[in-house]
This record gives C-alpha cells, sequence and structure tokens, in this order.
C-alpha cells in the first residue's frame, strides 16, 4: 500500500488503527482506561449543561455518549467519524441507551466543514493522524461560535514507558512510529499542539501533560491490542512479519506501558484580530503534569 505524505483527501488508508468491529472494540477498552483524565478535563475546560458539542474523529462515540450526559437535556452533541461501521456501531449503542441529545454523523474531515455552531468541540487522538493538522485546526477554529471552546488531546509517543523495560515494548514503540510517519501523521505531535492552535488563532490556551497509568489488566492490554489493529498497516508498509508482529505482542503482554498524553482547551475569542503569522511558544512543557495560562499577546511581543 503506498504512503500518504502530503494528500489532501484523505480516504481511510492514512489511519494506521484498524478501523470496523475490531476497531471499536479497542477504543471501548481505551475510553474506560482513560475516562477518569478524560472527565477532569472536561470539566477543567468548562463543560457544562446547555452547551452544543462536537466530538470529532469520535471514533465509537464513548466520549461523546458521555458529553451528551454532561450537557443534559438543552445540550446537544454531534459525533463524527470517517468509519462508517463505527458510526453505526455508536449510533446503535446511544439509541439502546436512550440518549436523545446525541447525533452521528459519518464524514471525512479532510472534506467537510462544519457549521459554525457549537460551544464546545472535542478531538481526542485525531490530530495525530492526520497529514495536514493546521488545515484541519482552521476548519475547526470556524467551527466553533466566538467564545467557543476547543478542548485536544493527543500523543507523544517519546514519552512511552515500562517498567521492566521490555524490547518487545521498545519495538512496538518503534513500529507505531514508523506505520505512523509512513501514513503522513505525527506520532509525537503532543508538544506541537501550543503552538498549532496558536497558528490557528485560538487564544487563552492552557495545557497540561498526563501519564496516564493504572494497575487493572485493561492498562496492560493496551499495548498487545493496539500492536495487533496495526498489524495490517504495518506489514503493508514492510515494517515487519507477521511472525514478529506475534511476538512483539506476545513480549508486551504482562507489562504496563503507556505514551505520554498532552492535553490543551483553548478558545475562540472575538475580538483578539487575526492570528499572529508565526507565534513563539516558550516554557509550556513539563515532564509532570502542569498548567499555565497564556494570552497569544504574550506570547507574542
Ligand atoms: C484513535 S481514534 C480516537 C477515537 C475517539 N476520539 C476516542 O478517543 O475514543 C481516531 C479516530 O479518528 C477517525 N479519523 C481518522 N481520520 C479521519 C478523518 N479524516 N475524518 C474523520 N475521522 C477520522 C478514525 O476513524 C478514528 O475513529
Amino acid at each position: 500500500m503506498p504512503s500518504h505524505n502530503n494528500q489532501q483527501n484523505l480516504d481511510k488508508s492514512h489511519y494506521v488503527i484498524r478501523g470496523g468491529i475490531e476497531g471499536r472494540n479497542r477504543l471501548r477498552i481505551l475510553s474506560r482506561v482513560m475516562w477518569p483524565s478524560t472527565l477532569h478535563l472536561l470539566q477543567r475546560a468548562g463543560i457544562r449543561p446547555g452547551m452544543v458539542c462536537l466530538d470529532i474523529g469520535c471514533g465509537g462515540g464513548d466520549v461523546s455518549c458521555e458529553l451528551a450526559r454532561l450537557v443534559g437535556p438543552h445540550g446537544r452533541v454531534i459525533g463524527m467519524d470517517i468509519d462508517e461501521v463505527k458510526i453505526d456501531l455508536a449510533r446503535k449503542e446511544a439509541a439502546a441507551s436512550g440518549i436523545p441529545n446525541l447525533e452521528f454523523r459519518t464524514c471525512n474531515l479532510s472534506e467537510t466543514s462544519p457549521e459554525p455552531e457549537f460551544d464546545f468541540i472535542y478531538a481526542r487522538f485525531l490530530l495525530t493522524h492526520l497529514p495536514e493538522p493546521s488545515a484541519f485546526l482552521a476548519k475547526i477554529h470556524q467551527a466553533l461560535r466566538p467564545s467557543g471552546t476547543l478542548v485536544v488531546a493527543d500523543i507523544d509517543f517519546r514519552g512511552y514507558f515500562s517498567y521492566p523495560e521490555s524490547a518487545s515494548v521498545a519495538r512496538y514503540v518503534d513500529l507505531y512510529t514508523q506505520a505512523v510517519k509512513r501514513r503522513g501523521g505525527d506520532p509525537n505531535i503532543g508538544p506541537r499542539l501550543p503552538a498549532l492552535l496558536s497558528a490557528a488563532g485560538l487564544t487563552e490556551i492552557q495545557m497540561s501533560v498526563t501519564h496516564p497509568a493504572g494497575l487493572d489488566p485493561e492498562v496492560k492490554l493496551m499495548t498487545p491490542l493496539t500492536m495487533e489493529n496495526i498489524a495490517d498497516a504495518v506489514v503493508a508498509e514492510g515494517l515487519a512479519s507477521r511472525t514478529e508482529i506475534d511476538q512483539t505482542r506476545r513480549g508486551s503482554l504482562s507489562i504496563r506501558v503507556y505514551p505520554r498524553h498532552h492535553r490543551l482547551h483553548a478558545a475562540r475569542v472575538r475580538d483578539l484580530g487575526p492570528p499572529p503569522s508565526s507565534v513563539a511558544v516558550r516554557n509550556v512543557f513539563g515532564t509532570v503534569a502542569e498548567c499555565r495560562r497564556y494570552r497569544w499577546r504574550e506570547l507574542t511581543h
């Protein structure tokens, strides 16, 4: 399969992780593992009843459902994703749970510009897969109402750690990193996010860095599960054989590991004028969770 660097109109092949039912099942576990820290982020970013929300690249809609509960009957949530199988499953699950204020749409974000109707837009683990995250952020900025909030959570695979150290985990990180890069994404996009958001014209950027971890078996499961779910892309890109993938998957089974997550929220503010053409973002990062507040005026003079 060819690589997709610089591709303007994406089909699903830029996405290295399996879609469909298998992809959905992986996301279900991911969402359970992530939920405490996701809820904390949503609350810090100011989610509240009555808001109109977009969960973009929503996958199986796990966070969309929680957003719908958080905004309540006077609010509304739309989940969008390129994968029609996951969207179909998400619709059925939302209907079975009786969540009325939630709608799912299949859409390719490279071909769609959402209407400017949202108070709150959430994008988790999506930008890392896009060859042109800046173009996407410019669109998303336009989809926010003035004073609306964008929340982005994405990864930095260089932060992957395991104890004890493991050759299988190191190989998994290497294969994941190479596969995402070959398809035009950035597996280490986390630290780039403040500059990307600023360049898209967002303001009031706040950031935290987390290293989700846990002692229960599902946390350990995420690495072998993701190894299996990227196997098609890894083989198609000629990075490893099926046999090596199986060895790597088995070797990482009992080891607890996680990548570093960078989480940002930022506002669309009506009266600050056009975004700067270039922005220096300083002193934003830390190796432990930290949060600071900047205005781009402060950053740019
Ligand atoms: C790692 S998953 C994250 C799903 C969800 N945000 C979550 O955290 O559970 C990334 C999602 O982005 C979707 N996606 C990737 N490229 C897309 C595009 N161009 N348009 C719409 N969705 C896309 C994939 O189908 C996948 O469901």
